[in-house]
């Protein structure tokens, strides 16, 4: 569904990521990992069209989407939840959730997909008249997943859901990501927890300073000695 080939990414003649080329399946969850400043986000906003690679080039669905914008790739099923999440923080829960579907004029199919967040995350349902910034922090970040898939994506990147919550909230968080799959949306996933993230993961690419240094199913990360010493701490 999506294939990264070699690119090469800069930031004002500053190269931070340095030929990167990973793959993601349809129906898979893969995983992003590494620690702070290694080009995680750097990748995410890349393959979403926020920036583009100096060299190599990103497909998506068959398309070469290397160049193309952030608006046009939400349009092809490619959606974005940034670090962070970005909510608009005096705008309700409802409110935010209907600007992910900002590119839909039926009103009763914006309807239709509000009733499916609510489905999947009941929470959002008891809060939606409430303004984002009086919800917790793991309530605001199911309320980005669920705006980022108010566009009905066929690909959904989630960059570091677990930055700012407590430990259990993760776990959560998470839970909902692998539901997210069973509905058939693929999921690429940009996390620091690496143990967690590959709990739910199938693959992933452990990045170090803009390059892939590992990558394997997520057993073979888990049971590798350079990963567990290197980003479990073990
Ligand atoms: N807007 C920016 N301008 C200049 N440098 C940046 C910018 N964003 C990130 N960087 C640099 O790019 C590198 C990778 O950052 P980033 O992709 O945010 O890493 P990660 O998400 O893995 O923490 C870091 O060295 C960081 O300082
Ligand atoms: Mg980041």
């Amino acid at each position: 569904m999506l294939e990264v080939k070699n690119i090469h990414c800069a930031y004002d003649q500053v190269s931070v990521i340095h030929g990167i080329s990973l793959h993601v399946n349809e129906g898979e969850i893969v995983a992003i990992l590494g620690a702070n400043g290694a080009g995680k986000s750097t990748l995410m906003r890349a393959v979403a069209g926020l920036m583009h690679p100096t060299a190599g080039t990103i497909t998506f669905d068959g398309c070469d989407i290397t160049k193309m914008s952030a608006s046009k790739s939400i349009k092809l099923g490619l959606s974005y939840v940034p670090e962070g999440r970005r909510l608009f923080s005096k705008l309700t829960v409802r409110e935010n959730l209907e600007l992910g579907a900002f590119s839909v004029t039926d009103k009763s199919v914006v309807a239709e997909r509000l009733d499916e967040m609510y489905e999947l995350f009941p929470i959002l349902k008891s809060r939606s008249g409430q303004t984002a910034e009086t919800m917790s922090g793991g309530e605001q970040q199911m309320c980005a997943i669920a705006r980022g898939l108010m566009s009905r994506p066929k690909l959904i990147m989630l960059d570091e859901l677990s930055l700012g919550l407590q430990p259990s909230l993760v776990e959560r968080v998470l839970e909902a990501v692998a539901e997210i799959r069973k509905r058939g949306v693929t999921v690429l996933l940009v996390e620091q927890m690496v143990q967690e993230a590959l709990e739910i993961a199938d693959r992933g690419y452990v990045l170090q300073t803009g390059r892939v240094v590992h990558k394997g199913t997520s057993q073979e990360l888990l049971d590798s000695d350079e990963v567990r010493r290197a980003y479990m701490g073990m």
